[in-house]
């Protein structure tokens, strides 16, 4: 099938990437030219793990380009998917600037019947803006075709987006025409060998499985987050508490692990985005603002510990003289993106209160160049940063910091103190051998 994919970001890459290994042609349209180029030379905005690899196999074989020309990939394919970024307005609110240019885009250049799939995380009701915008500009040129408009919600990972993209746990597609429902089902039928998990429902469930998904997920990061905090007042461990309530198979094992606050691209953004379309309803997502007010303050936790532990008594910066090393910037593992991290929180209050910061990540210190610049000092090397440091704290559990040489650790830090936001290690085993080791919820 021809097919484009506007919007060469990370749900259109990957996006692009796997339709084209299924034997797909497809062409990546941005307006970015310089990513454009860079692409085609197979230069790679982002780190995913699989992506660069697919995508240059598709680019050599010919089913995959990129382009700047959204008109010529418009009349070439029969399906064009947007991709594009829905930025969060001031208010909180998912902007559709991009997705509803898009939409003008195709029914200005539109010559025959085309099936227009939003996959961008879009609001309750976009469907309708998207199909109003293609009509405008069908109008204004005065010429009637035929077009279908359909929800199809990414539901991908990061750092395991190709995985999840050829074997999905389910693809969700909203649709009220029974011959697109096929054509879609025909494009996902690669990635289906197994198990049929195709989910066709009317257009607005769809729009609103994205956001509910997410967010009961961060629903539930954030609940565990509160459970660990009561469990450290309690003398409770929140790792055995979280095997006694996964054991239910009502609740599962899954996203309870507590941490320094949710991060990332989707769902802070997703989160404020429901309660602002609840609020245009006015309808009060009273459990939701909790949710985000619960994840503010927990990227509060690991601060205050190194603050508590470190920090000189009522001055204004406690941690003055002090060297904290972090281990982890990006907002999880096996990515390099940084919108959104904890760590950002995590260290601008360890600047302002006085402390020298240096940080390790396996791929994020480019990114959080960006974010910090010479005001923390960065390593490639994770026992580096230790050297005469008062304290290592961990943000991220990427897996090069879970068996790490401890002996190495204690050497290197002035105090064998470790403030985990992953709870990593075994508090017993650490205090045996003399560290000073506070995890989250499992200090009884
Ligand atoms: C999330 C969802 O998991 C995907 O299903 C969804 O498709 C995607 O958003 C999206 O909307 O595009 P992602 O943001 O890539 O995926 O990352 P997650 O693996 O969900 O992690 C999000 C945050 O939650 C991270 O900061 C992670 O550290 C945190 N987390 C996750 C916890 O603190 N505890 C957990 O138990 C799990």
């Amino acid at each position: 099938m021809k097919i484009c994919i506007f919007g060469a970001g990370y749900v259109g890459l990957v996006a692009a990437a796997c339709f084209a290994e299924s034997g797909n042609t497809v062409t990546a349209v941005d307006v970015d030219e310089t990513k454009i180029e860079a692409l085609k030379q197979g230069n790679i905005p982002i780190y995913e793990p699989g992506l660069k690899e697919m995508i240059l196999r598709n680019l050599a074989e010919g089913r995959l380009s990129f382009t700047t020309n959204a008109t010529e990939a418009i009349q070439s394919s029969l399906v064009s998917f947007i991709a594009v970024g829905t930025p969060p307005g001031e208010d909180g609110s998912a902007d559709l600037k991009y997705v509803l240019e898009v939409a003008s885009e195709i029914g200005r250049a539109m010559t025959g019947f085309k099936i227009v799939v939003d996959k961008s995380t879009v609001p309750v009701g976009t469907a309708d803006k998207v199909r109003a915008a293609i009509s405008e500009q069908l109008n204004i040129r005065g010429v009637d075709l035929e077009f279908d408009v359909v929800s199809n919600p990414e539901l991908l990972k990061e750092g395991a987006a190709i995985e999840d993209f050829m074997k999905p746990d389910r693809v969700v597609i909203g649709t009220d025409n029974v011959r697109t429902a096929e054509i879609m089902k025909e494009l996902y039928d690669p990635f289906m060998r197994k198990q049929n998990r195709m989910i066709v429902m009317d257009i607005r469930s769809a729009e609103m499985t994205k956001y509910a998904a997410n967010a009961m997920l961060a629903t539930r990061i954030s609940f565990m987050n509160q459970i660990a905090n009561l469990c450290d007042h309690m003398g409770a461990d929140v790792s055995a508490v979280r095997e006694g309530i996964g054991s239910d198979s009502r609740i599962g094992y899954d996203f309870l692990f507590p941490g320094p606050g949710y991060g990332g691209s989707c769902f802070p953004k997703d989160v404020k985005a429901l309660v602002r379309t609840a609020e245009e309803c006015n309808y009060d997502f009273l459990l939701l603002k909790a949710v985000e007010e619960v994840n503010e303050r927990q990227k509060e936790v690991l601060a205050d510990r190194l603050i508590r532990e470190l920090g000189a008594p009522n001055q204004a910066q406690p941690l003055a003289g002090r060297i904290i090393a972090c281990w982890g910037l990006s907002f999880k593992p096996r990515t390099d993106d940084m919108r959104e991290a904890p760590a950002i929180t995590i260290i601008e209050r360890l600047l302002a209160a006085g402390a020298t910061v240096r940080a390790h990540d396996p791929e994020a210190i480019k990114e959080a160049k960006k974010v910090f610049g010479d005001r923390i000092e960065f390593s490639h090397n994770q026992y580096e940063i230790l050297d005469n440091a008062d304290a290592l704290t961990i943000i991220t559990d990427w897996n090069e910091y879970r068996n790490p040489d401890f002996d190495r650790i204690k050497a290197s830090l002035k105090n064998a103190t470790i403030v985990d936001g992953r709870n990593l290690y075994k508090p017993k085993r650490m205090a045996a051998a003399g560290f000073r080791y506070l995890p989250l919820g499992r200090n009884g």
